[in-house]
């Protein structure tokens, strides 16, 4: 594990692209595990415009979505798989045959969980993952004390994390699953990056690191 400090916001973006970038250049027909929320979304910006002056060709490789809230859809404010297509996945041009994100409307979450993993082994497992880490520690929806679990799963949320879901959706809904991929299938991937940007990361990162 190698910890990188940046300066800024501006400059972990940055770093963080460049890192993903070369990875893809690297790897051209990966499949790539991306978070929403807010930390990635100025790499993703970035990541974008380097895909648009030919710097990487986002249009090879295969993406999963890493989790998503039960309720929400994809047209739903908040829904990681809006964030992801408004803050990526249109901007870039990506197929959308090269998209498996789990569907948070679907009352079969077993299903989802299962169709998720089958895209994962079909691309035969994660080559990069692009993750965040919540104010609680959780990674994806893979809350404290969750255990080291193979595959994809629902999680029923910890408060803190229902608490700070309000800044995605623009106000309060009562949002109290998750679908995640499991840690250890994150943990298999070859390769990859967790970003935490702002004070108010900063215990839990230390926390994570140190524990
Ligand atoms: C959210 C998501 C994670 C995300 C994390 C951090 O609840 N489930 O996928 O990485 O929490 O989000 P943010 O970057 O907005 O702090």
């Amino acid at each position: 594990m190698r910890i990188a400090i940046a300066e800024d916001y501006d400059e972990l973006s940055e770093m963080a692209a460049h890192a993903t970038a070369e990875y893809i250049n690297n790897n051209p027909e990966t499949l790539i595990c991306l978070a929403a929320g807010d930390t990635p979304l100025g790499m993703l910006e970035i990541l974008v415009d380097m895909h648009r002056h030919k710097e990487v060709d986002l249009s090879t490789v295969y993406y999963a979505g890493l989790d998503e809230w039960v309720g929400l859809g994809p047209e739903d404010i908040g829904s990681c798989a809006k964030v992801m297509s408004d803050a990526f996945y249109n901007p870039a041009g990506i197929p959308k045959d090269r998209i498996h994100v789990f569907d948070g409307l679907d009352k079969d979450i077993d299903k989802q969980c299962r169709s998720m993993e089958a895209w994962i082994s079909h691309h035969g497992g994660i080559g990069f993952t692009l993750l965040g880490i919540g104010m609680n520690g959780h990674i994806g929806f893979n809350e404290p004390g969750t255990p080291d679990t193979k595959g994809c799963f629902s999680v029923k949320l910890d408060n803190t994390t229902k608490t700070v879901s309000a800044k995605y959706f623009g106000k309060s809904r009562p949002v109290s699953t998750g679908m995640t991929i499991g840690w250890r299938t994150l943990l298999d991937a070859q390769t990859g990056i967790i970003m935490a940007s702002g004070e108010l990361k900063a215990p839990i990162v230390k926390a994570a690191v140190e524990e």
